[in-house]
């Protein structure tokens, strides 16, 4: 039935959401502005601005355009010194094994990332030459929950969007998913995915999702 399968990255393929969120909790400790786990869930699928925006919504203090682009700069450089360290031993569960079946079935496979990061973190784990397509960050005009970034991939891997599944961990993307016209899997926290189509613990429940090809 389906013939692709379109990842998100962060928090699906590897751990990178936690440290997103462990970049994002140095600034606002540094900025003295109240963050936890709980308005992280937000942030996650959102672009970096709109990131800041969210975290700067529990602060008295009003923050120009020029600081708010040095603020969320100074959050990229902690985080680029995060993903530095990894390596394909950071995959989560279940990740490898799960593409492995999708190119015995000859599904075509996409990652689907608003981060402008995406591709470090894709070579760190030498994962890049397993998919069939990565879209350009730079090249999406709305981030999820716009659909966009889900059909410029269904758009070049030549499925329709209909005959594909979207994985996510954010509610954001769940939300652009649906609206793609795709089936969707939510991964991590079930709260936060709890609309999608199928809730999975993380990608070793991968059978779930081969069942459905
Ligand atoms: C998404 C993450 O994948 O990328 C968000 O879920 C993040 O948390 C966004 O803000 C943008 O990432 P970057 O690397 O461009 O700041
Ligand atoms: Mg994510």
């Amino acid at each position: 039935r389906y013939r692709g399968v379109i990842f998100d990255l962060d928090g699906v393929i590897t751990d990178t959401a936690r440290y997103h969120y462990l970049a994002w909790k140095k600034l606002a400790d540094e900025l003295g502005i109240y963050f936890d786990e709980v308005i992280n869930e937000r942030l996650k699928g959102v672009s970096r601005l709109q990131s800041l925006e969210i975290i700067l919504e529990k602060s008295d203090k009003k923050y120009s355009q020029e600081e708010k682009e040095y603020y969320a700069n100074k959050k990229n450089e902690y985080y680029k010194e995060m993903i530095k360290k990894i390596t394909p031993e950071d995959l989560l569960p279940g990740v490898e094994r799960f593409i492995e079946e999708l190119k015995k079935r000859g599904i075509k496979i996409a990652i689907a990332s608003v981060s402008k990061n995406a591709f470090t973190v894709v070579e760190n784990l030498k994962i890049r030459d397993k998919f069939d397509y990565i879209v350009d960050a730079n090249e999406i005009k709305r981030g999820k929950p716009d659909p966009e970034i889900f059909l410029n991939a269904a758009k070049h891997l030549g499925i329709p969007p209909a005959k594909c599944i979207g994985i996510e961990d954010s509610a954001a993307g769940i939300t652009a998913i649906k609206k793609a016209g795709m089936f969707a899997v939510g991964v991590g926290n079930p709260e936060t995915v709890k609309e999608a189509d199928l809730i999975l613990k993380d990608l070793s429940e991968a059978d779930k999702i081969l069942e459905l090809l």
